[in-house]
């Protein structure tokens, strides 16, 4: 570890020679348009981002993203994971531990340091002349990261070194209270899109100056200027109960990014995070009428960010490198027709099994549990659930969406017979496991 200022050239030289081993590949991947939700350049992609913006590169994106955010793993040499739990409230109950993904490195900081090098390159070369990037890092690698980002962007083009500091998470009796993440802010050139935020700055003693020209506002606090806004931002974090809460680890809160894209973007921007997790850059760039590209490697980001997308009905195609069907899921769905004035069908998922309840990489903690929800409560494994109309056999185009919430979801949905054509249904489970059945006659 502590020859690793002396490995820099090697790991730069490296992470380069990886670009290019990318760029030589045959075709790394073909991705395919699973599902889209409207005509949209909103896109959310399962699958490794190295290979994803070598493919945009590809396709003619160089220069053509206006911010980039990036939350990599941050050297942790930890494992995280998702609690998959059933029932509601207080009777919420663990059933598996699903892994997220693993910041744990065979080779170390040089491993590390190689990939997210390499990641680093492949934005500088998407990112647009006026355009900015993000890396949201912690004290385990920011020293590194930092020097890194001076040789890849240019040491002219760093603006800012954001302290986003928090309350929450634990303390130790041996040093002090660790309660701040490190944001560094690059631009692509000198002639980078800012506008200037303020914030409030409280008077000594909260009474007024009367400072002459200087205008003074009062809140339930005291008295205060509006001074532009600092590098330390003060921030919470995603709180138990706050209704952002996704439920996976590491998801950072909304109120930060947004503070990002009000400062470096305006309206209809291209917005980019190749390390998505649950998709916040994509919840606050529907918000703020910005446009996004998604990206996560892990099953249990992708399923996270897609919910979190279709419940704000946010309009994106899902893209997939390796296939997205799952053949241990299945879900049986019955339908029925109902004739009358409302000619109608009302679709239904009657019960969902397993081939085998070894579900690959997931730590079933409670096996007992898991057959009494599939016997009798099966709804309580579905995470989401989605009816194409008229699939045309390629591309899943939900009309319908039911979602999982406070451990509840609708399995019956009631469609207009007009409305049917070519009936899908897409069920994906609480573990990420998708399943599809087409041609369902009426
Ligand atoms: C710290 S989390 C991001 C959390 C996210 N900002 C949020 O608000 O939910 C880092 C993410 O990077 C993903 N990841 C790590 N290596 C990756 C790679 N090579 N390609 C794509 N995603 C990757 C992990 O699966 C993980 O979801």
């Amino acid at each position: 570890m502590t020859d690793i200022l002396f490995k820099l050239p090697e790991i730069y030289s490296n992470a380069k020679q990886l670009c290019e081993r990318i760029s030589k590949q045959e075709m790394q991947c073909e991705y395919e348009i699973t599902e889209t939700t409207g005509v949209t350049e909103n896109c959310l992609v399962f699958g490794n981002n190295l290979n994803y913006m070598k493919y945009l590169i590809d396709r003619g994106m160089s220069g053509k993203i206006n911010m980039i955010y990036s939350d990599p793993p941050f050297f942790s040499k930890s494992d995280y994971s998702i609690n998959v739990k059933a029932g509601s409230g207080k009777r919420k109950m663990v059933i598996a531990r699903n892994p997220a993904f693993s910041d744990k490195w065979k080779n170390g900081m040089e491993e590390y340091l190689t990939e997210i090098t390499a990641a680093l390159m492949l934005m500088h070369e998407l990112l647009d002349e006026r355009g900015s990037i993000f890396v949201h890092l912690d004290w385990h690698s920011t020293h590194y990261i930092k020097v890194i980002m001076d040789a890849v962007f240019g040491e002219k083009n760093f603006i800012n070194e954001i302290i986003w500091n928090y309350k929450s998470g634990g303390v130790s009796k041996k040093y002090f209270a660790r309660k701040h993440d490190t944001i560094l802010f690059y631009s692509k050139s000198r002639d980078y899109f800012f506008e200037p935020q303020q914030e409030k700055s409280y008077n000594r003693g909260l009474k007024p100056y009367r400072f002459k020209g200087v205008k003074e506002y009062k809140d339930t606090v005291g008295w205060y200027t509006l001074v532009n806004m600092k590098d330390v931002w003060q921030i919470d974090m995603v709180g138990r109960t706050s209704s952002e809460r996704t439920g996976y680890a590491t998801q950072k809160p909304e109120a930060l990014i947004k503070r990002i894209l009000t400062s470096v973007t305006k309206e209809g921007d291209l917005c980019a995070d190749f390390y998505c997790g649950s998709g916040t850059l994509g919840a606050v760039c529907h918000k703020m009428g910005r446009r996004y590209i998604l990206c996560d490697s892990g099953v249990p980001a992708v399923t996270a960010a897609h919910k979190r997308l279709l419940e704000l009905k946010s309009a994106h195609a899902f893209m997939s490198e390796t296939p997205a069907l799952s053949d241990n899921f299945c879900a049986d769905i019955s339908i029925d027709r109902i004739e009358g004035l409302y000619d109608s069908v009302t679709a239904a998922i009657t019960g969902i099994s397993y081939r085998d309840l070894e579900l690959p990489g997931i730590a079933l903690e409670n096996s007992d549990l898991m057959e009494t929800l599939i016997d009798n409560h099966y709804d309580q494994l579905i995470e989401y659930w989605c009816v194409d109309c008229d699939y045309d056999g390629k591309v899943f185009r939900p009309d319908i969406y039911r979602f999982s919430s406070a451990g509840m979801i609708d399995v019956a949905v009631e469609i207009p017979v007009s409305m049917v054509k070519n009936l899908t249904i897409r069920v994906v489970d609480k573990f990420g496991n998708v399943f599809q059945k087409s041609g369902i006659r009426v």
